[in-house]
């Protein structure tokens, strides 16, 4: 039997998602690690998990959170529609950039206009501390995967997408209008992906710095690359977890990570309350 195209997929899926809700979402928000809890800021919300998608890729790690969740946030201008995703799946669990990517391509087709990508991530840059918020504003891709490897369907983008201003200037200005009007610092950075999921050396985080990252983290770049592929424009936040290997002195663990998710996550739920009613 022959595969079904990634179209016939994504086509599938979200008519699907579209008999369970006739909201219609303006914006989509991915939620990484810890950072679910923005999604109970949804009125009205229809929570889908993953697993009853038809094709959506579902996270084989236990005790995530692994739904879409459709609703309305409210805005000044009034209720938003929008989409979450609460959890993604990664590269290190098996899964493929195209199926890494596959959420993302689905909300674009359930028609929103802008993308919020959020992850924990390790600071790079000795200048970040654990709890710092930092807006992504471009990417290194290392992870020796590329969401748009094979034949190329026109019918989503074109074979050779541009990556000058991925991470889109108009969406970037928003968050850090809404980052000052709360009070809450927010830096720039560049983020670069690794495939994980062991933790960098040493080594690996003086070079990554050398090549001018901010950042290091296992997710988010491939979306931004699916998304771009459909033109839709790309908003990112990375939440810092922890020094980079080899910055702190002592050993990295999951355990802090999800601790300052939990810590700073509501803050982040905050940022992106403002800025995404203003993408409209
Ligand atoms: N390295 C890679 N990914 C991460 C880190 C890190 O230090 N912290 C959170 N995600």
């Amino acid at each position: 039997m022959k595969r079904a195209s990634l179209a016939d997929r994504l086509a599938y899926a979200v008519a699907w998602i579209r008999g369970r809700t006739d909201v219609q979402p303006v914006a989509g928000v991915v939620l990484g690690s810890g950072l679910g809890g923005f999604a109970a800021r949804l009125a009205r919300p229809v929570e889908i998990p993953y697993q009853e998608i038809p094709e959506f890729p579902v996270s084989r790690v236990p005790g995530h959170a692994a739904r879409l969740v459709v609703g309305e946030l409210p805005g000044a201008g009034g209720p938003v529609p929008i989409v979450t995703m609460q959890g993604r799946v990664h590269g290190y669990e098996g899964w493929s950039a195209e199926e890494v990517s596959f959420g993302v391509r689905v909300m674009a087709r359930l028609g929103v206009r802008s993308l919020w990508l959020t992850n924990a991530a390790g600071g790079v840059n000795p200048e970040l501390a654990p709890g710092d918020l930092v807006r992504i504003t471009d990417h290194l891709n290392l992870t020796g995967q590329n969401p748009l490897t094979g034949r190329n369907d026109d019918g989503l983008g074109t074979r050779f997408p541009d990556m000058t201003g991925a991470y889109d200037p108009a969406l970037g200005a928003a968050l850090d209008e809404e980052a000052a009007r709360l009070g809450e610092p927010l830096k720039h950075g560049v983020y670069a992906a690794v495939s994980g999921p062991s933790y960098e050396t040493p080594a690996e985080i003086r070079m990554l710095r050398t090549l001018g990252a901010d950042l290091v983290g296992m997710s988010t770049v491939h979306e931004v690359i699916a998304a771009r592929h459909m033109r839709l424009p790309v908003a990112a936040l990375s939440l810092v977890a922890n020094r980079a290997a080899g910055l702190a002195g002592g050993p990295l663990s999951h355990a802090d990570v999800q601790r300052i998710a939990a810590e700073r996550g509501a803050r982040i739920g905050e940022l992106l309350a403002a800025a995404v009613p203003r993408a409209r």
